[in-house]
């Protein structure tokens, strides 16, 4: 079975685990702060995607969140490398029982291979393999019209803009948007970029499991997503990410991002 079947069956047969599981008590612990949370279903989801993986492609590469693989910083750009979020948006799982999902980006030969957002309780999944289209369940996904700012809704986590200087730069972006949202899923974000219903998506750090499956899609759409200066996404870093349709990616870029080079770098540094 090709390396892109075996991992759609997969992400749809976690996400029936993770149905099932919600049906007893969840186990919440924290993790680096008090806000910061993990339950035992992000931990056995990324279990059982590790598990069936290895049994499979013993020889593939893999990067979790829950710490299943090697350090992100140690892997080799050769062969197959998972990137996986077994929940993106545990806040959400935890205080809504919906609006998260779980993301896959596979990379071969550092090259991205296929990419998979699954929106676990609406059952959609969102996929794509390079060069071949990308599709909501069966149903491919149409190219993205590009759009400029001030007639476009962009996605912002708000917390950022109470922050005393990554929130002045991205104040100037929101003041310039129509409006903005926030759906507490940086991969279902993503993806809202991907189907056109936001114009951009701004952050200023995720990791690459944040980032990896939704990117794969969006780049199939005709979408961009770059850090916060235009340099590319890896999956061995984390990243300031914006991400949007090609015209808006390169507005908010020229006239918000780019002017503030300096800022940006200081505070990208700041956060290795
Ligand atoms: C988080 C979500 C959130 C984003 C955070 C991520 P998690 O992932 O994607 O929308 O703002 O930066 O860490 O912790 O729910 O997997
Ligand atoms: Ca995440
Ligand atoms: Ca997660």
């Amino acid at each position: 079975m090709a390396v892109y079947d075996f991992a759609k069956g997969l992400v749809i047969e976690a996400g029936n685990n993770i149905r099932k599981m919600m049906q007893q008590d969840i186990d919440i612990e924290t993790k680096s702060n008090p806000n910061d949370l993990v339950t035992n279903v992000d931990k056995a989801t990324e279990d059982f995607i590790y598990n069936n993986i290895m049994e499979n492609y013993p020889d593939h590469q893999f990067i979790g969140e829950e710490g299943h693989g090697r350090p992100m910083s140690e892997i080799e750009q050769k062969g197959m490398v998972w990137v996986i979020d077994p929940i993106d948006g545990t806040l959400n799982f935890v205080h809504q029982q919906e609006n998260f999902a779980i993301s896959i980006g596979i990379y071969n030969d550092g090259k991205p291979y296929a990419g998979f957002v699954y929106d676990v309780m609406r059952d959609i999944l969102y996929h794509a393999k390079t060069g071949q289209g990308a599709f909501i369940n069966e149903q491919p996904m149409k190219p993205l019209n590009n759009t400029v700012l001030n007639k476009s809704l962009i996605g912002i986590n708000p917390n950022w803009l109470t922050k005393p200087t990554i929130g002045v730069i991205f104040k100037k972006v929101v003041d310039e948007a129509r409006s903005c949202r926030a759906y507490g899923s940086a991969a279902l974000e993503i993806i809202n970029v991907a189907q056109g219903k936001l114009g951009a998506y701004i952050t200023p750090r995720l990791q690459p499991w944040d980032f990896a499956g939704g990117l794969i899609i969006l780049n199939e759409v005709g979408g961009k997503g770059t850090d916060l200066l235009g340099n590319p996404l890896v999956i061995t870093q984390p990243h300031s990410v914006l991400v949007g349709n090609a015209t808006i990616h390169e507005e908010i870029l020229t006239k918000h991002l780019l002017t503030e080079k300096e800022t940006l770098t200081a505070l990208q540094k700041r956060h290795q």
